[in-house]
């Protein structure tokens, strides 16, 4: 909840409940004891153990290929440390092995910049733009997609 409610949202989707209230919370952490490891791989981002973000892979439906996407918020005073790049890195390697995946995929707003710095820091290309595949501020926006092969 602390996370979730001091995060910057200004590039996150609105999946993210706003407010962001206990009940959320105890149907996230539901979710992810029942899920993980079968359709992703959710994991606290912790500097000297302190909770600074959330990472997460989570399998997509993708006409029968596996492939699963990515998700990451920090903590903004946190940023720019190289902790996004050492999550990213690490959760891929995880997804890949736990969860058989044949690609990983991070879908970013365009003005988000650092986020995609992220991507390509671990060997993500961009593919394309969609158009209006994501709802910010109950507005479909275009978003850039990034993968990465096995
Ligand atoms: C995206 C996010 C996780 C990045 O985490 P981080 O720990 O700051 O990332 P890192 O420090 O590993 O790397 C950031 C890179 O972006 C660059 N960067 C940051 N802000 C930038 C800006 N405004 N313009 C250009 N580059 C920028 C940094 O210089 C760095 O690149 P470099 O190593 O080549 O210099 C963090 O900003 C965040 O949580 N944002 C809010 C949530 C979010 O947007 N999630 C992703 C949704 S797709």
């Amino acid at each position: 909840m602390a996370l979730c409610n001091a995060v910057d949202r200004t590039f996150l989707s609105d999946r993210l409940p706003n407010p962001y209230t206990e009940a959320d919370a105890d149907w996230w952490l539901g979710m992810v004891a029942g899920n993980e490891g079968k359709e992703g791989v959710w994991r606290s981002i912790l500097v000297d153990g302190q909770l600074v973000g959330s990472i997460s892979v989570e399998r997509k439906d993708d006409g029968g290929k596996a492939i699963g996407e990515i998700g990451y918020m920090i903590l903004t005073s946190f940023w720019s440390q190289g902790i996004g790049t050492e999550a990213v890195r690490q959760i891929c390697e995880i997804a890949f092995q736990e969860l058989a995946l044949e690609q990983i995929i991070g879908r970013v707003f365009p003005e988000n910049v650092a986020s995609a710095r992220v991507l390509e820091k671990n060997g993500f290309r961009l593919e394309e733009t969609m158009t209006g595949s994501v709802v910010k501020g109950g507005k479909a926006m275009d978003v850039r997609v990034y993968r990465l092969n096995f």
